[in-house]
């Protein structure tokens, strides 16, 4: 994806029934005119329309572990605050079946609009707030990605969430997550130590920063204020208490992002026990 200025059109979501898993793509025509354009890529990244942060243009290894696992499987994938959908264009590339989230329907329609024809009817699209807003079958998944968006919520919704996730997830399902960390450079001078300190004092989610736009204002244009950063000990305690046996867990850097010295993000891959 190109996120040249592109003109687009909004999909009226309303004008469709929502299915258990969300609208089936094939069943969309572009009656509905609203105009809006995809921001410009700057570095590695594309802007959100929703001040959400940026959607990667690089796929990670996790996310390319996702894709992989996504054509192997017989059921569908579910992505949970996909964007523009870079990561679902590959999960249908690949003949994968995919249900992709996200709170802005903005970018849930630049996803349908930059999707091939012949892939729509193995991409269903279900806008709304996780873990609140969506509700799919129990068990009718085979796999979840969240990548950079768990990070834009609190401690008690992130709980709330593993249970939906846990429970949509087929037995033996797996769950492909990606935050970003302390360490990153955008945030780590002004917040590192704070977290640090926290971890020292055993406080509950040290990572919450409600200051972002103090700590990181080169960012402040395209970020929310909120951001909830994790390390690998927090989430290895964190995923077994919703019934997850993590696979992999790791840190790691965007190759074409700030250099965060390969800690600027945490990745994991889990499996529903
Ligand atoms: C930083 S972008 C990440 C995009 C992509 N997953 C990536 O890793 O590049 C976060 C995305 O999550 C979406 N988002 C934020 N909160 C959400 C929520 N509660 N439920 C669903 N989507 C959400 C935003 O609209 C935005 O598109």
């Amino acid at each position: 994806m190109q996120g040249q200025d592109t003109k687009i059109e909004i999909i009226n979501f309303d004008l469709y029934h929502k299915g258990e898993i969300g609208i089936n793509a094939n069943l969309i025509t572009t009656e509905s005119v609203v105009k809006n354009y995809v921001p410009k890529q700057i570095r590695d990244e594309i802007p959100t329309l929703n001040r959400m942060g940026y959607m990667k243009t690089d796929i990670d290894p996790f996310s390319q572990e996702y894709i992989e696992y996504s054509s192997s499987i017989d059921f569908p994938v579910l992505e949970l605050g996909c964007a523009y959908g870079a990561v679902v264009q590959k999960v249908l590339e690949k003949g994968g079946r995919i249900i992709a989230n996200d709170l802005s329907k903005e970018h849930l329609s630049i996803l349908f609009q930059q999707t091939p024809k012949r892939f729509l009817e193995n991409l269903y699209l279900y806008p709304g707030a996780f873990p609140n807003e969506i509700d799919i079958p129990n068990e009718s998944v085979g796999a979840v990605l969240t990548a950079r968006m768990f990070h834009f919520l609190d401690g008690a919704i992130i709980q709330y969430g593993l249970d939906k996730i846990y429970k949509w997830l087929v037995p033996n399902g797996k769950l492909f997550f990606i935050v970003v960390t302390p360490y990153h450079a955008a945030i780590r001078d002004g917040f590192l130590s704070v977290y640090q300190e926290r971890v020292e004092s055993d406080i509950k989610w040290p990572g919450v920063i409600k200051n972002q736009w103090e700590i990181n204002p080169d960012h402040k244009e395209y970020v929310p204020p909120y951001l909830h950063v994790f390390d690998i000990p927090e989430l290895q305690e964190l995923l077994p208490k919703h019934g997850f046996k993590i696979d992999k867990i790791k840190l790691f850097d965007y190759p074409n992002d700030v250099d965060s010295g390969n800690k600027g993000h945490v990745g994991l891959i889990a499996t529903k026990v």
